[in-house]
């Protein structure tokens, strides 16, 4: 299921591990995955585990418990958005509110034109700069007061 491409990129994280310990490369063989079909379906996941010789549910487990990996198609831009606590209590909800009611959606959800995806995300590390979001699973974002959340939204078109 993945290109010869993707399975060179990944054989590159399998040698950064000892030769018995391959497994370890799993989460970047699932982002890896991931980047080339745009999210995980189960057919990847298993393709994953079967060139890391770990059960598919070894691979499963990892790519359900963080929220970088994407189960379900999305948007193409994803926009997660720290909730928790320090966060909470520094606007992150109300960012995450300013954004559903931006952009007609609640999270889980991909805008009809398929812009956007809304996550609702764990820590960034980032809780003293919060309001933080993450742009597609890479470029975060700081103090995002509704201002800033605009000026991003329009630089995303
Ligand atoms: S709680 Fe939001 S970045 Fe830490």
């Amino acid at each position: 299921m993945l290109t010869t491409e993707s399975i060179q990129k990944i054989d590159r994280e399998i040698a950064k591990y000892p030769a018995d310990q391959k497994q370890s490369a799993v989460m970047a063989a699932l982002a890896i995955a991931q980047e080339e079909l745009g999210w995980l379906p189960s057919e990847a996941i298993e393709s994953v585990a079967d060139y890391l010789g770990i059960p598919p549910m070894a691979a499963y487990e990892v790519a359900s418990f963080y929220n970088m990996y994407d189960l379900k198609p999305v948007g193409r831009h994803k926009l997660t958005v720290c909730t928790n606590l320090p966060c909470m209590l520094s606007g992150g909800v109300d960012a995450a509110e300013y954004l559903k009611k931006k952009l007609g959606i609640g999270f889980n959800e991909t805008t009809p034109d398929g812009r956007f995806t809304l996550k609702e995300g764990e820590c960034m590390g980032a809780c003293g700069d919060a309001p933080v979001m993450l742009v597609n699973n890479r470029h975060m974002c700081a103090s995002m007061l509704p201002e800033q959340i605009d000026k991003l939204l329009e630089e995303l078109k």
